[in-house]
């Protein structure tokens, strides 16, 4: 596998993948080119940013790998011949929606719902989509809805499908989470769950940015990460996002996920493995599982146990 270059590590939470051609766009799919690493945009500043000429090109590939995460998701499921056309769908941490929108508008649910603890901010995302040349308008079957930590605003029974992508690191209660998607989702419904970097792995920090060693926090004191941060590129508010980003990190691992799913009556039907040759510190080799090491995240696909489980 080829090993990509500190300047090419993905922007945030997206694992390295192909460069991407959609509706005109290619661009570096998840990357930071050469141009942009370091500078420290971010979707905070993007949000800021609705105006044509404000666009740059580093939100450019913020969006553009967005959609590549969505086109993703639609893969991933027709590869089990499953489809989002003509379903009612829910996504949990919907973060800013574009996957979201992309996903309304490309797998022709019925009906999509982005929840997430933040509201989302659509004329924003209206504004970024126009300014991209995605879509004039959000979709009329987007919507999007503030959740709380562990319960969704929805009916029991009541989604054919749920999309979670790249939060289950971030969810405090995955238990709680895992559980509330079980009673909205109708039983011969599925779940589709993405996430990468998971916290063991190399990258599980999320601060490649500031640190480029592969598994440094879990050897580094959360004093030296922080003067890191302090020390390095990009303004305050992207340092104290991510940051924060930093400190909600759950911890859970591949099995912990599973539990967590498997307590709350789905299980695990089809799953990926993101995982690629890493050299370990010997610090962390010897205190931490290899498989949570090795395991840097997953796509994976889950439908509702038939027996409950007894075990
Ligand atoms: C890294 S972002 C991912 C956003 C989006 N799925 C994406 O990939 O662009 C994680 C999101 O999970 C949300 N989140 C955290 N805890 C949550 C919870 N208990 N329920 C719903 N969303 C949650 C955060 O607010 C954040 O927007």
């Amino acid at each position: 596998m080829r090993r990509y270059q500190r300047d090419e590590w993905p922007i945030r939470h997206h694992p390295p993948q192909r460069e991407i051609t959609h509706r005109g766009y290619h661009r570096y799919g998840a990357f930071l080119s050469p141009a942009t690493a370091g500078t420290g945009m971010s979707l905070v500043n993007w949000r800021r940013r609705s105006r044509k000429s404000d666009v740059s090109e580093v939100s450019d590939e913020w969006f553009a790998s967005h959609v590549d995460a969505a086109q993703q998701v639609v893969a991933f499921l027709a590869d089990a011949g499953l489809s989002l056309t003509d379903k009612r769908v829910g996504d949990v941490g919907t973060g800013d929606g574009i996957i979201a929108l992309a996903l309304a508008l490309s797998a022709r649910p019925e009906q999509y719902v982005g929840w997430d603890v933040n509201p989302v901010d659509s004329s924003g995302l209206r504004g970024r989509a126009r300014a991209e040349g995605y879509c004039q308008e959000l979709p009329a079957n987007l919507q999007f809805d503030v959740c709380r930590p562990t319960t969704l605003p929805a009916p029991d029974e009541s989604f054919d499908a749920l999309i979670t992508w790249s939060a289950f690191e971030h969810i405090a209660d995955i238990g709680a989470v895992a559980s509330d998607m079980s009673r909205v989702l109708r039983p011969d419904g599925f779940v589709f769950a993405q996430v990468w970097p998971l916290y063991f792995s190399e990258r599980g920090s999320h601060l490649w940015q500031w640190n480029p060693e592969g598994f440094h926090h879990l050897h580094q004191s959360m004093d030296e990460m922080r003067a890191q941060i302090d020390a390095g590129p990009g303004d305050e508010e992207w340092k104290q996002y991510m940051w924060s980003e930093y400190r909600s990190l759950n911890q859970a691992t591949l099995d912990d996920v599973q539990h967590a799913f498997l307590q709350a009556g789905l299980i695990v039907r089809r799953c990926e493995l993101y995982s690629h040759l890493v050299n370990i510190p010997e610090a962390v080799a010897v205190n931490q599982k290899l498989s949570s090491l090795m395991i840097a995240g997953f796509k994976m696909i889950l439908s509702r146990q038939v027996e409950p489980n007894t075990r």
